[in-house]
């Protein structure tokens, strides 16, 4: 069992301080820090050997906000009392032979835009290309125009009701891109907005300015479009995103077509001195330099590599070797749904030592799946990860992809309380029923935030 904390700053629920989680057949604790080669395979699991609520069986235990134990029945009880804890003072959860894991993380979502894209389904099917449409006008473009002509308010409801069907999906917490704005003024409004919707609970959302997302309608026109929009953003933009103070990271779409290396590099650069810390949509659709620039920054995840070169696995397993290794967030779910044959080669990633997270990339272009459990699927079929490293991949190493390794990710003594209780008694199940509704209850920093009836 790990030792008791006594914990402070953690948000009380109503009533009581306590919150134990009883009667798992497992607990997936994913404690031991961040996942990669042999490791992204290590759940660092809990189980009943005989009944859930025997003896023996796993317990979790929650003070403040805050997981305080995880151990067996007959020890962790005990203890409790005895340390300071009494049992009265708990709100008792039964998991009813589920499975217990950490709250998924998704590292990578575009919560907020206006309308929808499945007329570019269609278009696909028929043949058309993604970055075909984005460079017509369309794709990115079209959804940029809706979002400029939102108000505040449909923004937000858009952006509760995904988050709603996150948390349905066992989502505790979010990184949230804006990039439909592509002016200083809606940039700054999707950034507000997903700051308060995370603050509104009970979902966290980190949010990213993505302003260099691509070069909008009104630059396109000019001769030197992409370099004055380059030019904007660190000069225009930059300045106001960082006074408003609601972005914790920055991003931007270097590919072949839309921004080079050379472009990121200077938005990327411009934004570090203003304390944004980067990330990078890097190789989604061709070989760009993305993986090698995100290597050379220091990013903290490189995300997409479907088409990464062999220089820049390299130059990624070289940053894994150090202190701040850069995280490959993989995004299945946008290849699969974009009908494209080349999915990220995870296994190549894992074999060199690159931890891998997974990500929704939820927007309405490329991916508008809500759902991680989906992405598991989708890993463990097409990337041939295991379920055990997919579900690695949206817990801790997710953690660290958005920098909140210590405070998320995994459930061990002092860490938020963000808890998924699961309908299937292992974690190998998670992967295996594609669609089907698999989450009995969330706890979202100590406190039950969702709750579904039945078996
Ligand atoms: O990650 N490729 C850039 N951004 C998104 C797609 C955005 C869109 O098509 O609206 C992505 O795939
Ligand atoms: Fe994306």
């Amino acid at each position: 069992m790990s030792g008791l904390r006594v914990i402070q700053g953690g948000r009380a629920g109503k009533g009581q301080p306590g919150l134990l989680v009883e009667g798992a057949a497992e607990v997936v604790t994913m404690a031991g820090g961040l996942r990669r080669g042999t490791e992204q395979d290590n759940p660092a699991i809990v189980t009943a050997p005989g009944d859930p609520h025997g003896d023996d069986a796993p317990v979790v235990a929650c003070w403040e906000g805050r997981i305080l134990a995880v151990g067996r029945r007959s020890d962790l009880l005990g203890v409790l009392e005895s340390g300071g804890y009494p049992l009265h003072r708990f709100t008792r959860v039964d998991a009813a032979g589920g499975t217990i894991t950490p709250g998924l993380v998704d590292p990578h979502t575009h919560l907020l835009f206006a309308g929808s894209r499945e007329g570019e389904l269609v278009l696909r099917q028929r043949g058309a290309d993604y970055m075909e449409i984005l460079a017509a006008g369309g794709g990115i473009l079209s959804t940029v125009a809706a979002t400029r002509a939102a108000t505040v308010e449909a923004l937000e409801e858009h952006g509760r009701r995904w988050l709603g069907e996150m948390l349905n999906h066992g989502t505790t917490t979010i990184e949230a891109k804006s990039g439909y704005g592509l002016d200083l003024a809606t940039e700054l409004r999707l950034l507000d907005v997903a700051h308060r919707l995370g603050a509104e609970g009970p979902v966290d959302v980190l949010p990213t300015w993505l302003g260099a997302h691509a070069v909008p309608a009104e630059f396109r026109s000019r001769p030197d479009g992409t370099e004055a929009y380059v030019r904007h953003c660190v000069e225009e933009q930059l300045p106001g995103v960082a006074a408003q103070g609601r972005a914790r990271f920055a991003d931007v779409f270097c590919e072949r077509g839309v921004f080079s290396p050379d472009q990121s590099r200077r938005v990327l650069d411009a934004a570090a001195r203003y304390g944004l810390q980067p990330r990078l949509h890097a190789d989604e659709i061709v070989p760009s330099g993305g993986a090698e620039l995100a290597a050379e920054i220091g990013a903290l995840s490189a995300d997409h590599l479907a088409a990464p070169s062999a220089a820049g696995i390299d130059a990624l397993a070289g940053a894994a070797a150090t202190e701040h290794p850069v995280v490959a967030t993989l995004l299945p779910a946008t290849t699969w749904f974009l009908m494209h044959d080349d999915f990220a080669p995870a296994r190549t990633l894992i074999e060199r030592e690159i931890p891998v997270a997974l990500a929704t990339d939820f927007n309405p272009g490329t991916s508008p799946t809500p759902s991680l459990l989906h992405v598991l699927t989708v890993a463990c079929l097409e990337l041939k990860m295991t379920p055990s490293e997919a579900l690695a991949a949206v817990t801790i190493n997710a953690a660290y992809a958005l920098g909140q390794g210590e405070e998320i990710g995994s459930i061990e003594a002092g860490k938020a309380a963000d808890l998924v209780i699961w309908r299937v008694p292992t974690h190998l199940q998670l992967p295996y029923w594609p669609a089907a509704d698999l989450v009995r209850a969330v706890v979202k920093r100590g406190r039950m935030v969702l709750e579904h009836p039945g078996p």
